[in-house]
């Protein structure tokens, strides 16, 4: 299996970069010293990142970027995952992170985190909670009494959103023609679709839901 090729942006301060060298020790891995070059990339989200975050994507559509934030400003860390860094973490978490992602990464299959919403926004709130938009297309975060879900809302017979769709149980109604899709792990349970749709994991960090999406 290829080494990972990460990079490391320098202008980080000391204790950061300590801190992204705890996570990396003793991981098989490549250091690159150009962004471009890079499977996993990690740097300051409160700096000038934009410009290496497009020459990196540029080259690796599907790697990892990896956002650290010293000042937990809530308008940058928003402003980064609207920019496509797959992960922002308060620089004290990056060692963690790195690790599990870098590992993740090395082991064949890395989760990006998509953020979906703030836990407080959609709580108490049952049925379809928010949309957002993902490499995957427009997907769907629901809450059924079995807990949350989230589906690919696009629905495969011609393209109505599930967004609006009639839940019943576990299951949601496309409003156009009726197909049903299980919201447990969007298998098609009646036509005229004539397929699924994907499903994703959800998880809750510091605060927010992320759909998990293997990359
Ligand atoms: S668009 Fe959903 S069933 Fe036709």
């Amino acid at each position: 299996m290829a080494r990972i090729a990460v990079y490391v942006d320098q202008t980080a301060d000391r204790a950061t970069l300590r801190n992204a060298e705890r996570g990396l020790s003793g991981l098989e891995i490549d250091r690159v010293a150009d962004a471009a070059d890079a499977d996993v990339i990690v740097f300051d989200v409160d700096g000038d990142y934009l410009p290496m975050l497009e020459r990196f994507r540029e080259g690796r559509p599907l790697g990892v970027a990896i956002g650290f934030t010293r000042s937990l400003d809530a308008s940058a860390w928003t402003a980064a995952e609207r920019a496509g860094v797959d992960r922002v973490v308060p620089a004290g978490r990056l060692a963690i992170t790195l690790r599990e992602v870098v590992a993740s990464e090395i082991g064949g299959g890395i989760d990006r985190r998509i953020p979906l919403c703030n836990v407080a926004d959609v709580a108490g709130r049952l049925g379809f909670l928010v949309s957002a938009g993902t490499p995957f297309g427009e997907v769907g975060l629901f809450r059924i009494s079995g807990g949350l879900r989230c589906i690919a809302l696009a629905c495969p017979h011609a393209g109505a959103s599930l967004a609006t769709g009639v839940i019943e149980c576990s299951t949601v109604t496309c409003p156009s023609h009726g197909s049903q899709f299980s919201l447990d792990d969007g298998s098609r349970e009646r036509g005229p679709a004539d397929c699924g749709v994907m499903s994703f994991a959800v998880v809750e960090e510091m605060g927010r839901y992320f759909a998990v999406m293997p990359l």
